[in-house]
């Protein structure tokens, strides 16, 4: 698939005590106009129709930049063939399903004109969040705090935005693995203070200790990942990605 800029696409190799899986990651920038132009070449005529249909301007710029995401993410996991032969279409929680995609399946995010998506095989879940930082939304942002997570923001040393935006992303990155979205009370998703690594933070979730998180924060947006606590991240080709864009 031809790469619109500003578009970074990775494979993402997770290692496992038993082994490895495959995913792969994209985030864009792309214009509208661009991927609308080439639309054909990546939705599937079903996407086709429900973009046409996605009334307000925003919400189709936001379907063509998760949806082309969410293409590149599976070609780099190493699904082949045409990306407009298999469809992404919602299930009955508004998540993404994969049709034609034999097994695997993606979580996207778009946020402030980026979109990101993450792909995997269905027996290795993986939830993504791109969260642009948006003073804006402080308030939302800083709305039940758990006192670990608001120490945290009070003294991890990133800017307070960025670090209400990470804890932000980490929610919503293990609620869309859960399927849930952020109906459930918050309380569920805690996230325990993040620890530095090189390129982000690690964190782990209170109550869902099956799950970890991956926090990159960057000029202007944070990415999270959700993935199982067991399994190793290829942190600096995942940094570089996320840089890179
Ligand atoms: C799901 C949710 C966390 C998404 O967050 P957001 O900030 O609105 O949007 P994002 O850009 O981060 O993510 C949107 C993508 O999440 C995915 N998504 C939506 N619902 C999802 C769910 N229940 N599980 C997993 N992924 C989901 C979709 O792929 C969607 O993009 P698309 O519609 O273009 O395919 C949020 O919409 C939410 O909590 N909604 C609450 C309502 C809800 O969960 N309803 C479910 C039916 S009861």
């Amino acid at each position: 698939m031809f790469l619109f800029p500003p578009t970074a696409a990775a494979p993402l190799p997770l290692a496992r005590a038993d082994g490895r899986a495959f995913a792969g990651l994209a985030l864009t920038a792309a214009s509208a106009a661009a991927l609308g132009a080439a639309g054909a070449d990546f939705l599937h005529p079903e996407e086709l129709a429900a973009w046409a249909a996605a009334g307000v301007e925003k919400r189709r710029d936001d379907y063509l930049r998760g949806r082309y995401a969410a293409k590149l993410a599976l070609g780099h996991a190493g699904l082949a063939g045409p990306a407009a032969a298999r469809a992404i279409l919602p299930g009955v929680f508004g998540q993404p399903v994969v049709r034609g995609g034999g097994g695997w399946q993606v979580s996207l995010a778009h946020s402030g004109g980026r979109a990101a998506a993450v792909a995997f095989p269905e027996q290795h879940p993986l939830g993504i969040d791109l969260e642009a930082c948006d003073s804006g939304h402080a308030a939302t942002l800083a709305r039940d705090l758990s006192p670990a997570e608001a120490d945290w923001v009070a003294t991890a040393g990133l800017d307070s935005l960025v670090a209400l935006t990470a804890l932000w992303a980490a929610r919503e990155a293990l609620s869309k693995v859960l399927r849930t979205g952020l109906m459930t009370s918050f309380a569920h998703f805690r996230v325990a203070p993040p620890t530095a690594v090189p390129g982000g933070w690690r964190a782990e979730y209170v109550e869902f200790p099956q799950y970890q998180a991956a926090l990159l924060p960057r000029p202007g947006f944070v990415l999270a990942l959700a993935l199982p606590r067991r399994t190793t991240l290829p942190w600096p080709e995942l940094s570089a990605t996320v840089t890179g864009f």
